[in-house]
């Protein structure tokens, strides 16, 4: 009787803790939950029934801002903030999969406390205490941000903290991890493991995108690709987005992959329908996507055959079909690539198509609706 009193005390269950130094070969991810009540109870039991042995949340896993015109988005206070975590954790679905698997992860922006959060934020020593409250998953992160490693044998497991040391979205010449982590970035990656895994909020190699959000700051893309081909063997992971994809980059001494996974609970395609279609499709075509974009909810899957040195990468959807699939042989990660020559002329082919197809989405709908106009005008008048 006292020990169910004091379950009912608790009230949440606390997951289990990440246990390292074993072998790891079924990986799991996903971002963006939770947003204006959204909840998609399917997707959380199938990656559950895929029987990951760690899950990795890789940011925005409830939004903790509100949206409040004309800032679009303000900070919550504390109560609200926890509530929604709360709410979330005691949920079935999540609670099923605490019981499943191991749980860990990052921040990305809403779950930090802002949209489009950075260094300045006010609240991130709240958002900090928050999520690890949340993910509860025994690590201890006494340090600036939440950055972390895990190391299971031959893989390790690199957490990167986006938001803590960002510098703002305007800087062209701003940093996005912080000289602090970039020394121990360097330090993680030094170490002897065969596979490395990156996993963070925001995509790293955008080529197509206009705005300054939603991606690394140019420098500290460029730096990572430094990094990366000093310290090969990588497999980047990112989120926010609200769509799935696989980049396959040429552009290293060794080809780089990065696996996309957002939208647990809303997706682009179940906001914005067609639009969204139209826009990723048209707008944003020219990136080095293997096979398509996924446009609807979805969530990220990585199994390593270590004995046939091959990992087997995809994106699924709620239902646990695979949507993208690709097979990534470990030696692949490690070079030399090929592909490297065509790599400079591929980023500048890739700018003049951008401007072209934002030409095509922006400007060229009105001149045709200016041109029909005109060409209506033209007959009406000639006919008197
Ligand atoms: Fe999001």
């Amino acid at each position: 009787m006292l020990f169910l009193c004091l379950l009912l005390a608790i009230g949440i269950s606390s997951g289990r803790k990440v246990s390292e130094h074993r072998k790891i070969s079924r990986i799991a991810f996903g971002s963006c939950a939770n947003q204006f009540g959204n909840t998609n109870p399917e997707i959380f039991y199938s990656i559950a029934n895929w029987k990951p042995e760690i899950y990795i949340w890789l940011g925005d896993i409830i939004y903790a801002d509100r949206y409040s015109l004309p800032k679009i988005f303000i900070p919550t206070d504390e109560k609200s903030w926890r509530l929604k975590y709360n709410n979330f954790k005691n949920s079935n679905e999540y609670q099923n999969l605490m019981n499943t698997t191991m749980i860990t992860g990052i921040y990305d922006d809403h779950d930090y406390g802002i949209n489009d959060g950075d260094k300045s934020f006010i609240y991130k020593e709240l958002g900090k205490k928050l999520v690890l409250e949340f993910l509860d998953d025994g690590s201890i992160r006494d340090h600036e941000g939440i950055y972390h490693s895990f190391v299971f044998e031959d893989l390790k497991l690199i957490l990167l903290d986006v938001r803590w040391f960002r510098d703002n979205k305007w800087d062209n010449e701003g940093d996005s991890i912080g000289e602090e982590q970039w020394a121990w970035l360097e330090k993680e990656l030094q170490s002897g493991e065969r596979v490395k895994i990156i996993g963070n909020g925001l995509q790293v190699n955008t080529f197509d995108r206009s705005g300054p959000a939603e991606k690394w700051h140019e420098k500290s893309r460029l730096r990572l690709w430094k990094l990366l081909d000093k310290y090969p063997g990588v497999l980047l992971l990112s989120g926010d987005v609200h769509y799935g994809e696989l980049l396959r980059i040429p552009c290293s001494k060794h080809v780089v992959y990065e696996m996309t996974s957002s939208g647990l609970t809303h997706s682009v395609f179940s906001t914005y329908n067609m639009i969204s279609w139209y826009f990723l499709n048209i707008w944003q075509s020219f990136t080095f996507n293997v096979g398509k974009k996924y446009l609807h909810k979805n969530f990220g899957t990585i199994e390593i055959d270590w004995e046939a040195q091959i990992i087997h990468v995809s994106i699924r959807d709620s239902y646990n079909i695979p949507q993208i699939e690709h097979t990534i042989l470990i030696n692949e990660l490690y070079g030399p690539n090929p592909d490297i020559e065509f790599c400079q002329a591929d980023f500048k082919v890739l700018k003049y198509k951008h401007a072209l197809s934002a030409f095509a989405v922006f400007i060229l709908p009105f001149l045709l609706i200016f041109l029909a106009t005109m060409i209506f005008l033209r007959k009406y008048s000639n006919s008197f």
